[in-house]
């Protein structure tokens, strides 16, 4: 294989996917491919980023509760294209055992605290930004890590601190930790692990 392919998970706005489109534009992503993007909810903007970029699109919704058909239409899609990362890039579902068993090592996640501060179930988007500045820390960031069964609990990739400042509040700590975190380091992850896969092959 000499190229990765990529799919890209969303479920909102996709600033990560955006990182991830002009990182592979500027070369920081070579040994990968976004191939598919494929979003939980309609009408997000992430959806529109990746047409305008012109990468292919899907959503796939959970139709009466059922998480399995859910998750059995996501694998269909992901294998019709020969995917072989899965990026969760603000994904908001947190996928079952039977699903992140089945690509060991090829899911990757970006949260956005220093893992194990402030993750798991329950802690996510600006939930995490408040329960940092709740807690008093004066340091946070994000971490990139492969999906396992546990939620945020997969090996750490790479993580990247981030001062807290005096007047933080939740919304302006979040944008600092993606403009100067989460945006550097999931490119890098991904370019790092696409490079691994094609190296074993
Ligand atoms: C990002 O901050 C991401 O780290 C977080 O949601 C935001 C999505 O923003 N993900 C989680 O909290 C997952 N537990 P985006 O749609 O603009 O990339």
């Amino acid at each position: 294989m000499s190229i990765a392919r990529i799919a890209v998970l969303v479920s909102g706005g996709g600033t990560n996917l955006q990182a991830l489109i002009n990182a592979q534009e500027k070369g920081i992503i070579k040994s990968g491919k976004i191939e598919l993007v494929i979003s939980n909810k309609p009408d997000v903007f992430a959806l529109e980023r990746a047409q305008k970029a012109n990468i292919k699109t899907a959503v796939v919704t959970k139709v009466n509760g059922n998480k399995e058909q859910f998750e059995q239409d996501i694998i269909d899609l992901l294998e019709k294209e020969s995917i072989d990362i899965i990026v969760l890039a603000g994904f908001m579902v947190i996928l079952s055992e039977s699903f992140t068993k089945r690509y060991p090592k090829r899911i990757i996640n970006v949260h956005p605290s220093l893992i194990p501060s402030f993750c798991g179930e329950g802690f996510y988007g600006l939930k995490v930004h408040e329960a940092a500045l709740a807690y008093g820390v004066k340091v946070t960031g994000a971490t990139v890590h492969f999906v396992n069964e546990i939620p945020d609990g997969g090996e750490i990739i790479m993580q990247k601190a981030v001062n807290i400042l005096k007047n933080d509040t939740p919304e302006t700590l979040q944008k600092r930790v993606m403009r100067l975190a989460e945006w550097q380091i999931l490119p890098r992850a991904v370019e790092k692990v696409s490079a691994d896969i094609i190296s074993k092959k």
